[in-house]
């Protein structure tokens, strides 16, 4: 229990009672306060819900006292809790006494009553958290992690703490920042070292013991792409099964995202509702709607003949061999399909070394899953289980095989069919809320040209 939490009563349980000239105490800071002669109220809130809660301040209240009283001060209320006169709320605190614990000049505070935009709230980060959309943001952040645990947890999965250093680069694609001390980088641990890009491979190790895994943790990396769906430190979540091909790996992703998304939005309804009607209008909706139907399926050769019979005019080409661009993953969910899609087996070119090779020789059991509004939530494959078969896929790619040994025993000693996939955490966020820019989906937004806080 926090020091002090048995002297105060959180907001939201207050807004639950209904006992009339119940004695109160909260705590909180000013939202609004509007001062009369014969009357004045003070709203507060605590973060513990949407809702503030009215305090009303008798007419013999302290001049000294009101002019702290203005927004942003810190303060703890004492009185009686009443059905409210006011139409805006059912119940409000008649006061006995205001305390100010922490002063905050209202002509000064750069939170103003106005709308401030979501750009200058990233200038003062450690601020935001006090706004409406940051307020809410944090609250479902932190509902759709423990729903993400629960989901897994009911289903007898392991998290397992893979190690944040990292030596591999697992998806090969040289983004990896460099973690280094003193003026040699290898000194410290005899080689470099860098920041994991996913947990991914040390999470098939488990796999590989306790059948049923996962990782959900910071991932970093260091690709220069200054885009709104693009942060250099993100988290993931990684569930790894063995015993397991594309196919049980695609049902347990469709299960997951529909599982964890309806229950944080049954979790946080007040802060959908808010998401719904003040960030994206209806969008929250329109993802309620999708969670409840099934998800489409398509091939990636399928998706390219669908990209080329659109008559659409892309800004980076199509036809098979190219890569999937956010234009075209989000014409598939949102145009064509008008719901999440996973789009299935991929050129092997255009993957990461570690995804099973098809009998088809050109294309990988990989699946990336699309949705509306963002494009790729999800990426995740069925892997390379054949020892000789991933050997020379390293080879082809003139990757360096030897600090993969490990990686490549498990192949060695009661080898499975396995796989699994990854979840940008931000990104499932950001879908559901309708929030448009990473850098608020996450406390301190990491990317490039951005160290302020
Ligand atoms: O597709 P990615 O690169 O897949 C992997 O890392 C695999 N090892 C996952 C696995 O199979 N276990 O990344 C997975 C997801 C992406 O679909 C995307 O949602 C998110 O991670 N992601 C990012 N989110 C924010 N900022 C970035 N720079 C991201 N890069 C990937
Ligand atoms: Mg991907």
């Amino acid at each position: 229990m926090p020091a002090g939490s048995t002297r105060r009563q959180r907001i939201c349980d207050l807004l639950n009672t209904a006992a009339d000239q119940q004695p109160v105490t909260v705590t909180g800071w000013v939202k609004t306060s509007r001062f009369s002669k014969n009357v004045s109220f003070v709203h507060v809130f605590d973060g513990s819900t949407p809702q503030t809660i009215q305090v009303v301040l008798k007419d013999d209240a302290d001049d000294a006292l009101k002019k702290r009283l203005g927004v942003g001060a810190a303060v703890r209320v004492r009185g009686h809790w009443v059905p409210s006169r006011g139409g805006k709320q059912d119940w409000e605190v008649v006061a006995d006494g205001v305390e100010i614990i922490g002063d905050s000049d209202p002509s000064k505070y750069p939170l103003q009553r106005k709308r401030t935009s979501m750009e200058h709230l990233r200038t003062i980060a450690h601020l935001r958290p006090r706004t409406n959309t940051h307020q809410a943001m944090l609250r479902v952040r932190n509902a759709l992690s423990w729903q993400i645990h629960k989901f897994f947890q009911d289903r007898g999965f392991l998290w397992i703490h893979t190690p944040i250093l990292a030596t591999s680069d697992a998806e090969g694609a040289g983004e990896m920042f460099q973690v280094t001390h003193g003026a040699d980088a290898t000194s410290f641990f005899g080689q470099p070292m860098n920041l994991t890009v996913s947990g991914q491979l040390h999470v098939e190790c488990f796999a590989q013991s306790h059948t049923d895994v996962y990782t959900f943790g910071p991932t970093f990396r260091a690709e220069n792409s200054n885009t709104a769906r693009h942060a250099c430190e993100f988290w993931m979540i990684e569930p790894e099964i063995a015993f397991a091909d594309l196919d049980d790996v695609i049902a347990l992703a469709e299960e997951f995202i529909k599982e964890v998304g309806l229950a944080t939005m049954e979790q946080c309804a007040a802060d959908f509702d808010f998401f719904d009607r003040f960030v994206a209008k209806g969008g929250v909706q329109e993802v309620r709607e999708a969670l409840a139907k099934p998800f489409a399926r398509v091939t990636y050769t399928e998706a390219q003949e669908i990209l080329a019979a659109s008559g659409r005019q892309f800004d980076y080409p199509i036809g098979w061999g190219s890569s999937m661009q956010a234009e075209h993953e989000r014409f598939l969910a949102e145009e064509h399909f008008k719901c999440p899609v996973f789009v299935t087996d991929y050129p092997t070119d255009q993957k990461a070394f570690y995804m099973r090779l098809s009998d088809d020789g050109r294309t990988v059991a990989a699946t990336d899953l699309l949705v509306p509004r963002l494009g790729e939530i999800i990426g995740g494959s069925q892997r390379e289980e054949r020892l000789d078969v991933l050997q020379a896929e390293l080879s082809r790619r003139g990757m360096d095989a030897s600090s993969l040994w490990w990686y490549l025993e498990l192949r060695q000693w009661g080898t499975t069919p396995h796989g699994g996939f990854g979840l940008g955490f931000e990104r499932m966020l950001m879908w559901m809320t309708g929030i448009s820019n990473i850098r608020d989906a996450i406390p301190f937004p990491r990317t490039p040209g951005n160290a302020a806080f």
